[in-house]
């Protein structure tokens, strides 16, 4: 076998490097910093065609196994202001720094837009994976474009929203560019003037609570972590990987089926005449709040998101998924798809 130079770490453990806190070992791992030490790997002998896994912060992946594919770990670093418009700051991110890191460094230098994203767990490069939102806001929204290397030729190249094909918690690296193309660096458009994005049920309350009509950027940011930290479990404290299922998409005539059944049910009406589901409101209505198999649990405060409660395998969160699915289906009909990518 040829030689290799890469700095590659063998017999990695993962627990600290997935926000579930699963157990897996990495077989090889490399941290890239730089799109050089990707073009590097690609024109390795040994590892150019090895199989490959892009691993971000590690908050949307759910290890069952140990990984035998070499495990990249994107540590590109960098925040920049690129560019000042008449309508727009233009923010250049590394891949690798955290994004909550980001909301508030663009933030402290009064380039306000992200807040609605604040405290969601992961990196800059796999936030637009998944095209990541809360509250009344998604990536696609804040997006300019990226950067991203190739895996097979090594070139860089750069990707624009339509070529993303940003969906609902979904876009083209969740799809024919998985595990092909290694996003290095992100560029955000936040316009200006700021404007808030309220509608928000939760951030609604919060303007009545407080009595504040017209919040600063840096308010909003504090409401906006407020009702995070109300919610949803820190992954510092206990392991989780965010909402652990998508909410799904019914035709109208299956929606008003279900309000038949059940008038209580949540549901957004889309544009299209479909309907957005809660998926949390079904799974809590099936009673699964705070149901454990194992070390694996349905958070008692919110029923879309599973956390590990100490010591829980994958194979157990995916046998408490599979349970779930089962009943949701079983009472509603409705097949429940996870969000977080299964090894
Ligand atoms: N609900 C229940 N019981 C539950 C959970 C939710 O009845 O156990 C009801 C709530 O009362 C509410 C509705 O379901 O009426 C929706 O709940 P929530 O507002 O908490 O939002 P969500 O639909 O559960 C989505 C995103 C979150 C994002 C929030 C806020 C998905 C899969 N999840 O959750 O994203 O933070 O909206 O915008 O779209 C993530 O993707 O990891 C994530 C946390």
């Amino acid at each position: 076998m040829s030689v290799s130079t890469l700095p590659l770490e063998a017999g990695v453990s993962l627990r600290t490097l997935n926000t579930f806190g699963l157990p897996a070992v990495a077989a090889h791992l490399l941290r890239v910093k730089s799109e050089a030490d990707l073009r590097r790997l690609v024109d390795d002998p040994a590892w150019g065609l090895a199989p490959k896994f892009i691993l971000g912060g590690g908050s949307n992946v759910l290890f069952t196994r140990d990984v035998q594919a070499l495990v990249v770990k994107v540590e590109v670093p960098g925040l920049r202001l690129l560019e000042t418009r008449h309508d727009a700051w233009i923010v250049e991110a590394g891949a690798g720094e955290s994004w909550h890191g980001l909301v508030q460094w663009t933030l402290e230098q009064g380039l306000p837009g992200l807040e609605n994203l604040a405290l969601i767990p992961g990196t800059v490069g796999a936030a637009p994976v998944q095209n990541i939102g809360a509250y009344g806001v998604e990536l696609k929204d804040r997006f300019e474009s990226l950067d991203a290397v190739d895996l097979v030729t090594g070139r860089t190249v750069t990707l624009d929203a339509a070529a993303c094909r940003f969906g609902y918690r979904d876009s083209v690296f969740k799809q024919h560019l998985a595990g092909k193309s290694v996003i290095t660096r992100v560029r955000f458009r936040l316009p200006r003037p700021w404007t808030p994005v309220l509608g928000y049920l939760d951030l609604e309350r919060k303007r009545a609570e407080t009595g504040i009509s017209d919040p600063d950027a840096r308010t909003f940011f504090e409401w906006v972590c407020a009702i995070r930290r109300a919610k949803l479990p820190d992954p510092a404290v206990i392991g989780n990987a965010g909402s652990f299922f998508k909410n799904p998409v019914v035709s109208a005539e299956q929606c008003r089926d279900i309000i038949d059944r059940d008038p209580e049910v949540v549901h957004y009406p889309l544009p299209d005449g479909s309907a957005k589901l809660a998926a949390g409101w079904l799974i809590d209505a099936c009673g699964w709040k705070g149901k454990a198999v194992g070390g694996a649990a349905v958070y008692d405060k919110q029923a879309l998101v599973l956390v590990n409660r100490g010591g829980a395998t994958g194979g157990e969160v995916v046998t408490l998924a599979r349970a779930i699915q089962e009943s949701v289906y079983g009472r509603f009909g409705i097949r429940l798809e996870p969000e977080p990518v299964v090894v």
